[in-house]
């Protein structure tokens, strides 16, 4: 008798998701999870955002059906998540929107969408990226390649070797983006590098696609989206993906949007309806509940500006925990070494260390961070900092 799943391979575990379970089922007590890009607060708790808890209130109160939706999720969403990305950037007549389940769902709608104008498409990813783009962009069918962005030695984009890299992208191709708070690095590219590689679109043919994940946590929501503002404006066409999961907090929630900016109104609204046959050959329709909270939120001025204030408090609290951890390493290890955490934004940084220090912080210390040495600054507690500055330094 054959069997179906006899000769499937023993499962390789995402880098990420696989450090969560071994956290948890670390015994001690002192271990610190640097692990999934998830915000604590200095409890360690992911707390649901009060802006949330009082639009779940409304919700719960005015929500009549579970009824379907719609294949493209919430009109009202999307478009309300559209000005928080896009603000007042002239786009709204050439550009379409999809709710997706988060925006891995929205990745890899794009990564569809993309292998069915042109099969096998080249998408260009940062090395390093988000472990997932090159899962996804392969599961969809197209061909990945990497430009450099990071220089190891100083931990900040290597602008020239990024921008050679990115020139060698043609028409036809796709060079993806982080638009704010680099994963895994949290080594950000410049306004003028967004220019940059605009212009080198404009000239080279290629199509921007722009994941924007972490909007707010770098140096707050409408600057955070300053480049791809500029991009979005300056290119015939776009693609981007936005979630909701960190500056909502609604990670479980699954709730993101994809968007196409095409060269005309006819050209979006045709990749739209793509988009639509694809979601319904996928997962039909996204799930609602993230969606309904954040529209609501967005279109109220009391609870938009509860929100705002919170994502903000979470950022700086971010940078106070950069601040402090560079500190605790100055003052009580004499050591500058670890600098350039002040210079990144967002939840991550590239520590600069290897696998094998990764797993030597894991082993040694109970502090869970990404073998590709990403640490999620969100994971620390101010009381944690000298004993993970200590660490660090052992380790170093
Ligand atoms: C991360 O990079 O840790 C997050 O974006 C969570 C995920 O889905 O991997």
């Amino acid at each position: 008798m054959t069997f179906m799943f006899s000769h499937l391979s023993e499962p390789t575990l995402d880098p990420i998701l696989s450090l969560s379970v071994a956290y948890r089922n670390d015994p001690r007590e002192d271990k610190v999870d640097l692990g999934i890009g998830v915000y604590r607060n200095s409890e360690g708790q992911t707390p649901i955002m009060k802006a949330v808890s009082e639009a779940q209130r409304i919700v719960t109160n005015e929500q009549q059906t579970k009824a379907y939706v719609g294949l493209a999720g919430c009109e009202e969403f999307n478009q309300s998540i559209a000005k928080v990305v896009f603000g007042e950037t002239p786009i709204y007549d050439r550009m379409s929107i999809i709710q997706t389940p988060g925006a891995s769902g929205g990745l890899r709608m794009l990564g569809d969408l993309l292998n069915v104008a042109a099969p096998g498409t080249t998408v260009w990813l940062s090395n390093p990226s988000y472990v997932n783009h090159k899962p996804v962009m392969e599961a969809a069918g197209l061909n990945v390649k990497f430009y450099r962005y990071f220089n190891t030695e100083t931990k900040q984009v290597d602008t020239d070797a990024m921008l050679t890299d990115i020139s060698s992208a043609g028409a036809g191709d796709v060079v993806l983006l982080h638009g704010c708070c680099h994963n895994p690095t949290g080594a950000d590219i410049s306004l003028e590098d967004w220019k940059q590689i605009t212009d080198l679109s404009v000239r080279n043919g290629f199509v921007p696609f722009v994941d924007v994940a972490y909007q707010g946590f770098g140096d707050g929501l409408e600057a955070d989206a300053f480049g791809l503002r500029h991009m979005a404006e300056n290119v015939e066409e776009m693609l981007l993906t936005t979630s909701c999961s960190k500056n909502f907090g609604l990670y479980r929630e699954r709730t993101g949007a994809a968007v196409v900016i095409g060269k005309n109104a006819k050209e979006a609204a045709n990749a739209r309806g793509k988009l639509l046959t694809l979601a319904r050959s996928t997962y039909t329709m996204p799930p609602d509940h993230g969606a309904a909270l954040v529209k609501t939120i967005l279109a109220d001025e009391h609870l938009t500006s509860q929100w705002q204030t919170e994502l903000s408090e979470m950022q700086q609290r971010l940078v106070s925990l950069r601040d402090g951890l560079c500190k605790e390493l100055k003052n009580n290890h004499s050591s500058d070494q670890f600098d350039f955490i002040m210079a990144h934004k967002g939840m991550f940084t590239v520590l600069g260390f290897t696998a094998e220090q990764m797993q030597r912080l894991r082993t040694d210390f109970g502090i869970y961070g990404v073998d590709d040495g990403r640490i999620n600054i969100a994971g620390l507690s101010e009381t944690q900092l000298p004993y993970v500055a200590n660490a660090l330094m052992s380790v170093s």
